[in-house]
């Protein structure tokens, strides 16, 4: 099969916010207990924190990390978790039914944040609690000195203010299974209030209202406009949020589910934008794709845990090759609609649905870590318009799927053009791109992640199962580079 692609540097789709490539830590499972904080155990540092989870999540390169949930948010006490541990108490945590023992809090994470080399993106409780608790925590985290809870933080410990820039209203607050979740109306009048309270004592914060959980939300659509018509002028994103499954072992189907995520980001997009316009005004309010991964592989062993454990084993999905490339399709597809989506999380890092896994004594990297590192290490600068020319095929529900997948970064600082690829058949595809007001361009590296069985996944014993190399094939002959797609692959052409 042929595919041909036009990239000219002047054909813009965006962009790209570093944000784009966040991740979540959610007080869930083994994410933080066990996860990033082990203390005691000989590879954690003098805090608690697993170096080598920590290295892992520096060679990520995670500029962002949303925090403490997720579900779990809306319930929580962010007092709980700050002050001598000795003394913190060990709760009920409802939206999970665990123990929580609030050994690790906003100080703690804060301090594993700037390790990690990563801003914290922080959630507020919008469920059991509102606006008030929401401008405490703010003045906690963001306020110089000399105010009640600035000076809580300083004795803490913590005498510098966090600056925590981006901060989300609540989570979820349309699921029937949230704490204390909300109408569009109710939600749209407290995330408005809790907003402009959060903004009065920061007002240079970014706030985040919630979407929908889901584009198979009954609400979905309706939710976003009103919530918007209530809080357009105090907010700057909205959120999405979607895991895709492959339970019908349907690899047509399953690679084609970035172009659902196409649709979701283009529908909240037109909805913004009528809201904005009804209302006159220029805004533009921007969206946080604030979770996003494939998450199935656990559903039946979660569903039978035994509650109130303390960090019991959850959302350990074991992802597999196929995963992996699902994943890649998943991050082309934000970096395509790098214009409007500014914020986007991997949900989440370590332990639950991760691409960072642990054990007592090991911690490795999963199938999906890679296509997450490529984009995150080569997917900076300008996102260009990357449309390819090339067949299709039917996939099980009779929709026609194109048979390669693509976004191509440009970065004008180091001259370095990224062209990223799958290929969702089982036939090899040539790949002709034409490369337009680059100047002249070479061929760096052509890593790929192919040749393997769809359910092949790594192991704390064999973590090497699944891992790129750099054995593409690419040719840069003048303003033309000629690539072989393999079956099955995820491609990351990079071009000097
Ligand atoms: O990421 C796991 C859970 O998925 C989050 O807690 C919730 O927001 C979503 O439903």
């Amino acid at each position: 099969m042929k595919a041909t692609l036009w990239l000219n540097r002047m054909d813009i789709a965006g962009e790209v916010d570093k944000r784009l490539f966040g991740s979540f830590i959610e007080h869930l499972g083994r994410a933080v207990y066990g996860g990033i904080y082990d203390p005691g155990n000989p590879l954690s540092d003098e805090e608690g924190f697993r170096k080598d989870v920590l290295d892992l999540v520096r060679e990520l390169d995670v500029p962002l990390v949303r925090y403490p949930g997720g579900n779990f948010v809306s319930g929580y006490n962010w007092e709980d978790g700050t002050g001598p541990k000795d003394q913190r108490p060990r709760k009920l945590e409802l939206a999970w039914r665990t123990i929580e023992t609030n050994q690790v809090g906003i100080d703690d994470f804060q301090s594993w944040a700037k390790k990690a080399g990563s801003e914290v993106m922080m959630a507020v409780n919008l469920g059991t609690r509102g606006p008030d608790e929401a401008r405490n925590l703010v003045e906690y985290c963001n306020f110089p000195g000399g105010s009640y809870f600035s000076e809580k933080r300083r004795a803490n410990g913590y005498d510098e203010p966090f600056g925590i820039k981006t901060w989300c209203l609540g989570n979820e607050m349309d699921g029937p299974w949230q704490i204390c979740a909300k109408t569009p109306e109710e939600y749209g009048r407290t995330a408005c209030e809790a907003a402009k309270l959060m903004k009065l004592v920061d007002p240079s914060i970014e706030l985040v209202a919630c979407g929908s959980s889901g584009l198979m939300m009954p609400t979905f659509g309706e939710w976003e406009r009103v919530v918007l018509e209530h809080c357009y002028d105090y907010v700057d994103y909205i959120s999405l949020h979607t895991y895709y499954d492959n339970e019908a072992d349907d690899i047509g189907e399953f690679l084609a589910k970035s172009l659902d995520m196409d649709t979701f980001i283009q529908s909240v997009v037109s909805i913004c934008d009528s809201v904005g316009a009804k209302k006159h005004s220029s805004k533009k309010i921007n969206l946080s794709f604030d979770e996003w991964n494939v998450w199935y592989h656990s559903k039946k062993t979660d569903a039978e845990m035994e509650p109130w454990q303390v960090a019991p084993p959850q959302l350990e999905d074991v992802y597999n090759f196929e995963d992996a490339l699902l994943v890649g399709c998943m991050l082309m597809t934000l970096l395509r609609n790098a214009g409007r989506v500014k914020i986007a999380c991997l949900a989440q890092l370590v332990n639950v649905i991760a691409p960072i896994m642990t054990n007592g004594d090991k911690a490795w990297a999963q199938t999906i870590f890679y296509p997450y590192l490529h984009a995150s290490r080569y997917g900076r600068g300008i996102s260009l318009k990357t449309a390819p020319e090339c067949e299709t095929y039917t996939a099980t529900s009779g929709r026609k799927v194109p048979v390669i997948e693509t976004a191509s970064v440009w970065n004008p600082e180091k001259k370095e053009l990224t062209l990223f690829a799958v290929n969702k058949t089982d036939q090899p595809v040539e790949l002709e791109t034409s490369l337009e007001g680059f100047g002249a361009l070479q061929l760096d590296t052509h890593i790929t992640l192919q040749g393997h069985d769809f359910k092949e996944a790594n192991t704390a014993d064999h973590p090497d199962n699944v891992v790129p190399k750099t054995d593409g094939k690419t040719t840069v002959q003048g303003d033309r580079a000629h690539s072989v797609l393999q079956p099955y692959s995820w491609n990351v052409i990079r071009l000097k």
